[in-house]
């Protein structure tokens, strides 16, 4: 089966769906940040294109295997933050035409499967686009369902909520069977996926691991970390003469800000923030630091050889925008494998 993968970003979906077999033809992406690691990592072509400004012709021409369509698997996963809870606001420009951009392909190449991946938020009442994109699969006769997946329940050590959604032509399609949690194997831990790291400082590397850099921090906030009682402590510790202003009148929201991760559990959900401290509970368990980009790629259950290329702030948005790779790879042999029956 052969795949395009609209809004690749650093590659984690292409990666998953690589490892489960499906042959990618190429990722297309607005963000020239993300085209190194995305080859280099994948040797397959990175298109740095705006979709609304490509055409299915022009793909076609180029690739003239996507007309195969019946063994084409179109992947779009549309920036999610319009549609995320921390961004209510500005809520339906940019996805509402870039999935409807992702649409306008469907529409021309006719792929026997197609596959999203968003935020939960998408299916809320009231978002057209989705409704939209749901009238059109029913209009080409596509089987089709979708569901909100946590990405812990398939191996990977991290709690993650997505809206996954797959269409197919030639088989009635479910949810990817569960691997982890309530019976099954264990969840993977924080433990599990950092553990083994070598521990640096806050601002510091190690070479022995690509990417193993932690951000540095300001005086205060090294003493705030150092006051934050190790697995799984919170600001809620801190001396008085710590606690951050806005906190400090009435203002209890976001207390996994300055926290830190346990040891023994899966991961908060990670965002392109996931390498600072005051932007979630992303502190390592025990060492006075944020948890580093490695640390972060393997939360996103990453390889350790997949290596990020860019400035930390551009490699935090490719490994916290990812698809875990875990995932990916669950949902695309599943797809495989049901489409092969037919
Ligand atoms: C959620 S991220 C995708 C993550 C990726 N699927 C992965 O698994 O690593 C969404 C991506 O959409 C890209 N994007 C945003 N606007 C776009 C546009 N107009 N055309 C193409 N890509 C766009 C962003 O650069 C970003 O990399």
């Amino acid at each position: 089966m052969n795949a395009v993968d609209f809004f690749c970003g650093g590659g984690g979906m292409t990666r998953g769906l690589l490892n489960a077999g499906i042959h990618v033809q190429f990722g297309l992406d607005i963000n020239p940040a993300c085209q190194h690691t995305y080859e280099y990592n994948n040797g397959i072509p990175y298109l740095c294109r705006d979709i609304s400004s490509i055409t299915p012709e022009e793909l076609t021409r180029d690739y003239p295997v996507l007309l195969n369509n019946g063994d084409l698997l179109l992947v779009g996963c549309a920036p999610c933050q319009p549609f995320s809870k921390q961004r209510r606001s500005d809520h339906e420009h940019i996805s509402t035409n870039l999935l409807d951009d992702f649409g306008r392909f469907v529409r021309a190449l006719e792929p026997v499967c197609v596959l999203i991946e968003n935020v939960p938020g998408i299916q809320n009442r009231g978002h057209v686009v989705f409704e939209r994109f749901l009238t059109l699969l029913d209009e080409m006769h596509y089987h089709t369902f979708y569901t909100v997946v946590n990405a812990q329940n398939y191996g990977v050590p991290q709690k993650r909520k997505r809206l996954v959604l797959i269409a197919a032509q030639d088989f009635f399609p479910d949810e990817p069977p569960v691997t982890h949690g309530g019976g099954l194997l264990p969840y993977m831990t924080v433990r599990d996926a950092i553990e083994r790291f070598p521990a640096i400082e806050a601002g510091g590397t190690n070479e022995a691991f690509l990417n193993h850099s932690a951000s540095s921090l300001s005086d205060i906030n090294l003493r705030r970390i150092e006051a934050t009682p190790h697995d799984g402590g919170g600001r809620l510790d801190w001396p008085p003469e710590l606690v951050l202003a806005c906190h400090n009148h009435g203002h209890n929201g976001h207390t996994d800000v300055y926290g830190r991760m346990s040891w023994d559990s899966v991961s908060p959900t990670l965002t392109s923030k996931c390498f600072s401290l005051s932007n979630g509970r992303f502190g390592h368990p025990e060492q006075n630091r944020a948890i580093s980009l490695r640390e972060a790629a393997a939360l996103q259950s990453f390889d350790d050889d997949y290596q990020f290329f860019g400035s930390t702030q551009e490699i935090g948005r490719q490994i916290g925008n990812a698809v875990p790779v875990l995932l990916a790879q669950r949902i695309g042999e599943y797809i495989l494998a049901h489409h092969q029956q037919n």
